[in-house]
């Protein structure tokens, strides 16, 4: 299949993968609206174009908490990751940071944190969630500061997993789920040989580095089910705040007070998200959460944003609308289950060089110039 867009990767990493793998980072919570929404919404948002204005010297560089990025872009933490390409989420970071752009490792990553953190040259962006075994919090903790990660990155969107009724239907759970998942792998054997043999341990790493026994699948959603836990409240992440001298972002943040109430918390950094439509269905598109957000607290902490960017152009509508620099979720692991590092490479190139059209056409030499200005108005 021949990729000429980013959004090619998805239908090419679909041949790919088995049924079971490819619902699951393709589909959101309940009836999947505002999954739909992440991506309508964004999409709906005009380019104010503008011309005539010498735009030969530009730049897509920006920082954001005090690092450079090559891009406003992150990989953002995505569960199972090794389970889409060999040893996935190494593979990733090293995209990542061969375009000079940070990579985030999930808590449920495949690869463990001493696995990923060595293989790249930029410090790793950790996530964590708030679970109700502390002392996994604080193992992990100390061995992603041990391995040289200098950012911490808090999902708090998540005290109780989304109903995801794709998972049941796919073979990821549901009746006879192993069965269903084996049979999906042996009849997708490029990816069976690549990764369903190959790719091995399929652990999750950090928990397994933790228990100091393999952890495979299985404990994964029994692990999901039991361990998140919906007691949290802002109380509970002051002593990760005492604990992590480092920068720390808080991730899920969808309302306007509650970042007032991050910023009083004193984080570094939120991330405007609704974590791709997988929690609560129904909830408010970030395209249409970020603006009030923006005029809340800019310039007080970063905000990052995700859900429903797809290309460069989506990128481009995000910063308008506030963002300083937005993750990427669904659409790296699409280009990582289709074509491994190099498509993550690709996938980030071609998102380049749409923001560099946008930035011409819309008068913005700097990531600093894309503003509400660069908008034709709302939907
Ligand atoms: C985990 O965070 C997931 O969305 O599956």
């Amino acid at each position: 299949m021949i990729i000429s867009a980013p959004t090619d990767y998805r239908a090419a990493a679909r041949r790919r993968l088995p049924p079971f793998l490819f619902h699951y980072i393709d589909g959101g919570a309940f009836a999947e609206r505002t999954l739909r929404r992440n991506v309508e919404d964004l999409a709906d948002i005009a380019l104010r174009q503008r011309i005539l204005r010498n735009m030969s010297e530009l730049s897509l560089e920006t920082e954001v908490l005090g690092q450079h990025f090559a891009m406003p872009v992150a990989l953002a933490p995505v569960g199972l990751t090794g389970m889409y390409a060999r040893r996935g989420e190494v593979q990733a970071a090293r995209a990542a940071d061969a375009r000079g752009i940070p990579f985030t490792l999930s808590t449920v990553s495949v690869c463990p944190i001493e696995e990923v953190a060595p293989a790249i040259t930029r410090p790793m962006w950790f996530q964590l969630y708030v679970l109700k075994d502390r002392g996994f919090m604080q193992n992990a903790l100390e061995r992603a500061r041990a391995a040289g990660c200098t950012t911490l990155m808090f999902t708090v969107d998540m005290p109780t997993p989304g109903a995801r009724y794709r998972d049941a239907h796919s073979g990821m759970s549901g009746p006879y789920a192993a069965l269903r998942r084996y049979w999906q792998a042996m009849t997708h054997p490029v990816w069976a040989w690549n990764v369903g043999l190959w790719g091995r341990p399929h652990d999750l790493g950090n928990i397994s580095v933790y228990r100091g026994h393999p952890t495979g699948l299985e404990d994964y959603i029994g692990w999901l089910a039991t361990n998140f836990d919906p007691s949290i409240s802002w109380k509970d992440l002051e002593w990760i705040r005492a604990f992590w001298k480092g920068p720390m972002l808080i991730k899920g943040i969808l309302d306007a007070e509650d970042a007032r109430d991050a910023v009083s918390f004193g984080a570094d950094g939120i991330v405007v998200s609704n974590h791709g439509g997988r929690q609560l269905d129904g909830v408010l598109s970030t395209a249409r959460a970020l603006p009030a957000i923006a005029d809340a607290v800019k310039g007080e902490l970063a905000i990052l944003a995700d859900s429903g960017i797809r290309n460069g152009l989506d990128i481009v509508r995000m910063i308008a609308l506030g963002a300083d620099a937005v993750l990427l979720g669904r659409a790296f692991v699409y280009a990582l289950a289709a074509r491994g590092q190099q498509g993550v490479e690709k996938l980030l190139d071609l998102m380049a060089y749409e923001m560099r059209v946008a930035m011409t056409l819309t008068g913005a030499r700097s990531v600093a110039d894309i503003t509400r200005q660069s908008l034709a108005g709302m939907p």
